[in-house]
């Protein structure tokens, strides 16, 4: 019988965690003997006291995660934003194949997009397609009342605030209006959109799934548009899920690393148009001073970086109904790969001096 994958890993997580453990249990206390006994300090509890903390968080990482219980999806509802493609398109179809019935929120509903076509195409009661804007108040006011009417019981179970926007350009290369542009699709749509659905999802003590990203969590060089938007996006779910405590509602951010290759958020000719828009509209002094050959290069980069990273969206669709369908869902999830995990762990944590050094 083959072994899953699953299993090996977590066995090879787990024997590379005893055998660190091993290894640093016996170098780590007698340095840390050598050093406290320096200082003075009786040291044998110390010693082992880390190196079980040590212990411990390596078998936390390695370890697959607990059973959580499921809950039923049957007369279940939830409303997706930006499901024309993506993430948004991929979960709604998900979600819908695990019996939710969706509200999939489509900004080119109207204009026939391929995604609102798509899912149209199923010809299913259980998945409805519907034009929304988040940026439009009244798209927005719309859409309340167009699910408040096909809802049969009262209350939303889910609402994911998906809709996403993104671009690159240094600061000093980024327009005002540039970080106006993401942040009101990013941050002011999500915030619009939950304020208008909080009533019904708080009826059905039910959950509200923020995207956030990595960039969430760490400034970027070139993206600071985008982690400006992304950063409100944490601070706006973390004090609502706060607020929602007394609600029974729970407020869950989603933090993916990068998945650009697998969803249509950058495009190389995007980049290019994006990059031609910038260097024309930026004053002669910025131009001077960074040189046409420094921009250009930049834009190169950005133009390999669209075929960068995950290219499969299973893992950001996993957690995403994880978070709607497990009973006791986290409140944060980090779908990305080890060199991303890594590289969040070590900029949030590590001093930003010396963070910056190892990764800019
Ligand atoms: N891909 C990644 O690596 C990554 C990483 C971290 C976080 N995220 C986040 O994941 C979310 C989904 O992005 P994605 O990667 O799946 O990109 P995507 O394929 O471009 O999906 C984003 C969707 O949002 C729609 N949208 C844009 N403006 C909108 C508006 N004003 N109202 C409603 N919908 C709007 C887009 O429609 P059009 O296609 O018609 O523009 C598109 O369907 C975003 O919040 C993004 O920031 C993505």
């Amino acid at each position: 019988m083959a072994v899953p994958a699953s299993s090996l890993r977590t066995a090879l997580l787990v024997l590379l965690s005893l055998g660190l453990t091993l290894a640093l249990g016996l170098l780590l206390p007698e340095a840390l003997r050598l050093l406290f006994s320096l200082l003075g300090f009786p040291c044998d509890n110390a010693s082992h006291a880390i190196v079980l903390v040590y212990f411990v968080f390596m078998l936390f990482v390695a370890m697959p995660s607990l059973p959580r219980g499921t809950v039923p999806t049957q007369g279940k509802v939830v409303l997706i934003t930006g499901c024309d493609s993506g993430f948004g398109l991929a979960l709604a179809k998900h979600l819908h194949n695990l019996g939710f019935t969706v509200f999939a929120g489509c900004l080119l509903k109207d204009k026939n997009g391929e995604g609102a076509q798509e899912l149209q195409s199923l010809h299913c009661d259980r998945m409805k397609v519907l034009q929304l804007n988040v940026c439009s108040e009244e798209e927005v006011t719309q859409a309340v009342e167009f699910v408040t009417k096909n809802l049969e019981d009262p209350g939303l179970w889910g609402l994911v605030n998906n809709a996403g926007i993104s671009t690159f350009g240094e600061v000093e290369f980024t327009s005002l209006d540039t970080y106006k542009e993401i942040a009101e699709v990013n941050l002011w749509g999500t915030i619009r959109v939950t304020k208008a659905f909080l009533p019904l999802v708080r009826q059905s003590k039910g959950r509200v799934v923020c995207m956030a990203s990595m960039l969430g969590r760490m400034g970027c060089p070139s993206r600071s548009s985008y982690c400006v938007s992304k950063y409100g996006v944490e601070a706006f779910s973390d004090c609502l899920r706060q607020e929602m405590y007394k609600w029974r509602v729970k407020v869950i951010t989603i933090e993916p690393g990068n998945f650009i290759a697998a969803t249509g958020i950058f495009t190389k000719e995007g980049v290019e148009k994006r990059g031609q828009e910038m260097w024309e509209q930026t004053s002669e002094t910025i131009r001077n001073d960074y040189g046409k050959v420094y921009f250009s290069h930049q834009v190169a980069r950005m133009k390999a970086f669209v075929s960068s990273g995950v290219k499969n969206m299973s893992p950001v669709i996993n957690v995403l109904a994880d978070a709607l369908t497990s009973k006791y869902p986290y409140t944060r999830y980090n779908p990305m790969d080890t060199y991303c995990w890594i590289k969040v762990q070590v900029m949030s944590h590590l001093p930003a001096a010396i963070a910056d050094r190892i990764y800019i």
